[in-house]
């Protein structure tokens, strides 16, 4: 008698449990309708091209057997790998007060069309931003606007986890261009 009262009470609890969790699950996609965080980057990159090495802030450091580090493989730039560490600013100038470096690297991944697979870092040293935020995805560069992942983050930017919409806002042949970086964080933890 009093086991199957026993029993009785451990399968509420468990149900009762159960419920909690499906209830917390249930929660967090509904607050993940809206973003907790909403920020606007620009980031710069000047790519070396063998005449900028004072200027530029990304290199070639990988290339296909056709191709060369000075100047980007034919094909799409296919095979090629480029390291940078580019400034950030808030606005859509390259003098403007930097709050940061956008550092990681970039891989072209398609033979027949301009795309590529972005792997970085925002790394904050301002007094308004302290702390790093991750990316990574595939950059479609054709399309006005492309969706890449925020991974996580670190200081002010702790755990955190989003999406990040990459729009090219201008460039000047394969010297310069210059992405503006539209945050949405859906996880903060800070
Ligand atoms: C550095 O690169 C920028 C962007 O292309 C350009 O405006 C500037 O003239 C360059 N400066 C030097 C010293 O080459
Ligand atoms: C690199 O490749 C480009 C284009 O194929 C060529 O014009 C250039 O001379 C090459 N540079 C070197 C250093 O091999
Ligand atoms: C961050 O900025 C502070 C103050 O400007 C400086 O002392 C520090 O070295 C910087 N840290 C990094 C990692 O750049
Ligand atoms: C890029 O654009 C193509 C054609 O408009 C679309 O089908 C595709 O979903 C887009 N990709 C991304 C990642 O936005």
């Amino acid at each position: 008698m009093q086991s199957t009262k026993k029993n009785f009470l451990t399968s509420f609890i468990i149900f009762f449990l159960l419920l909690i969790n499906s209830h917390a699950v249930f929660a967090n996609k509904i607050n993940s309708l809206h973003p907790c965080k909403n920020l606007v980057f620009y980031f710069h990159d000047i790519i070396y091209n063998g005449h900028n090495a004072h200027n530029a802030t990304s290199a070639i450091v990988g290339e296909p057997a056709w191709g060369n580090k000075t100047i980007l493989a034919s094909k799409n730039h296919f095979g090629n790998l480029i390291a940078f560490d580019d400034p950030i600013t808030l606005d859509n100038n390259l003098h403007s007060t930097q709050v940061g470096r956008a550092q990681g690297f970039y891989l072209y991944d398609k033979k027949d069309i301009f795309t590529s697979w972005l792997g970085f870092s925002f790394v904050f040293n301002s007094t308004e931003h302290r702390g790093s935020i991750n990316f990574a995805g595939a950059d479609p560069l054709m399309n006005k606007t492309r969706d890449i992942s925020v991974i996580g983050g670190t200081g002010n930017f702790f755990m955190a986890r989003g999406v990040a919409t990459l729009m090219t806002d201008a460039f000047e042949g394969e010297v310069y261009f210059r992405l503006r970086v539209d945050i949405k964080l859906y996880e903060c933890w800070r």
